[in-house]
């Protein structure tokens, strides 16, 4: 289940004792745990109130939509804003707002001068635009295994490290950090560099800093399905003034403006051709208004994702996603594993008709196997990512992650919304109670 799907109940019927006595709906017992399917919901946007309005009608009223200048004497201030308490959230010294998270990817990798002749590591298991940011950098991309965090493997990240490779993208997918302390100290044995992409994670944490603080650069998303939104955007985190000074400039046409010199103390580095990926105040102005909602949003998460937990921790031989911070973790859903994929499926069928839908880990792709990545097209027939020897020779597909495949194909988990009711959370405690042990008994 990807955050398009995250479900918002009402009505509830039942309670987590009552459940844990009677048959599955699936398997002929008459009585769901749920009347009606708990409903779709998202998570930042469902948080939009006033706050979020006014700053949407100042920028109107003042008719500065634009973040470097404008009308009027007062220089605008939105995302110079945002970014000064993104990164003071982030603990980090700089902060960059841009207007994606694929565009954060991008510009992370072009302060890194990543380019042809350079290899990044990726796991298997994540979205298009880690993929598309290396090869768009006319790098090679080359894929690692996921554990069962559904996050890069460290033991399979370290055997893919070759003399050309330049950085690790370190993902932390669906709510959960990777594991971190092994990928950091893997990556600085080698002298590789992390980019921590945190756009499924923000809010998240890993021994007490927030994700996308502890490696070299950190990226996050701000698109609808994330934990605070302006519908698109996105952002990039860093304490280098070298690395950040690179990114403002590959973000603005290769300039420096004076806010981000100022921040940078005296410029270090010539000009060069950039992108266009400048924020609008409207989108700084709302996702400063969400911005400071996020604490709110994460202790609701966790909140909630507690109570399921704990509601299920006396599950016989019950067994989580691999947790390498379970303190840290966002909780936007709970993960339950089981020994084969029919299982799995069974239990997939079972949840739906307690109606309290449970999911496959979703949001990313096996990108090995997409079509275009297993025939390795680009825009170009010379295009630098492919023509070296290593290029030419390296193979995609499903033989590259089976390992990914197999943990994919075994899991499943219930999204948890901060909205969640204590009837809510309860009906999910109820049908997993109801249904995971006998599914995995049979
Ligand atoms: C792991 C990951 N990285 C990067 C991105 C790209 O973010 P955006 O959609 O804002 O370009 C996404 C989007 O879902 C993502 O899940």
């Amino acid at each position: 289940m990807n955050r398009r799907n995250f479900v918002l109940g009402t009505a509830a019927v039942t309670t987590a004792a009552a459940g844990q006595q009677r048959k599955p709906a699936s398997d002929g017992g008459n009585t769901p745990v749920r009347e009606t399917p708990l409903r779709a919901g998202y998570i930042g946007s469902d948080y939009y109130d006033d706050k979020e309005r006014r700053e949407l009608n100042d920028v109107l009223e003042t008719k500065r939509p634009f973040r470097w200048y404008g009308p009027g004497d007062e220089p605008p201030l939105k995302v110079l804003t945002f970014e000064r308490e993104f990164a003071a959230r982030l603990q980090t010294r700089f902060a960059l707002a841009v207007t994606s998270g694929s565009a954060a990817l991008s510009t992370a990798l072009a302060a890194l001068e990543i380019g042809p002749g350079d290899e990044v590591i990726l796991p298997a298991w994540t979205w298009h635009s880690c993929y598309n940011a290396i090869v768009l950098a006319g790098a090679l991309p080359v894929f690692a295994e996921i554990d069962e965090s559904f996050n890069i493997d460290p033991a399979d990240l370290e055997l893919k490290i070759t003399p050309q490779t330049k950085a690790v993208m370190a993902v932390h997918l669906q709510g959960s950090p990777c594991q971190l302390d092994a990928v950091l100290a893997i990556a600085r044995r080698h002298r590789v560099k992390v980019v921590e992409d945190c756009a499924q994670s923000m809010g998240a944490s890993y021994k007490g800093r927030p994700v996308g603080s502890l490696g070299d650069i950190g990226i996050y998303s701000l698109q609808i399905n994330k934990t605070i939104t302006a519908g698109e955007g996105g952002a990039l985190v860093t304490n280098d003034p070298i690395l950040f000074e690179r990114a403002s400039r590959f973000h603005d046409l290769g300039s420096l403006r004076a806010p981000h010199q100022k921040a940078v103390g005296s410029p270090r580095i010539d000009g060069f051709p950039g992108s266009q990926f400048r924020m609008s105040e409207f989108t700084g102005g709302v996702l400063l208004a969400q911005l400071r909602k996020l604490d709110e949003i994460v202790a609701a998460l966790r909140a909630n994702s507690s109570r399921v937990y704990q509601g299920i921790r006396d599950l016989p031989g019950a067994r989580l996603r691999l947790l390498p911070d379970p303190k840290g973790e966002l909780g936007t859903a709970v993960f339950l594993g089981f020994e084969t994929k029919e299982k799995r499926d069974r239990y997939l069928v079972a949840m739906k008709a307690e109606n309290v839908p449970a999911s496959p880990p979703s949001g990313s792709v096996i990108l090995p196997t997409v079509p275009h990545v297993v025939q390795k097209r680009t825009i170009h027939p010379a295009w630098p990512s492919f023509t070296t020897e290593r290029g030419r020779l390296i193979r995609y597909g499903a033989e590259c992650c089976p390992r990914t495949i197999d943990i994919l194909s075994r899991f499943a988990g219930v999204s948890i919304h901060p909205r969640y009711t204590r009837r809510e959370t309860d009906d999910i405690i109820a049908a997993i109670r109801k249904v995971y042990p006998a599914v995995t008994r049979a």
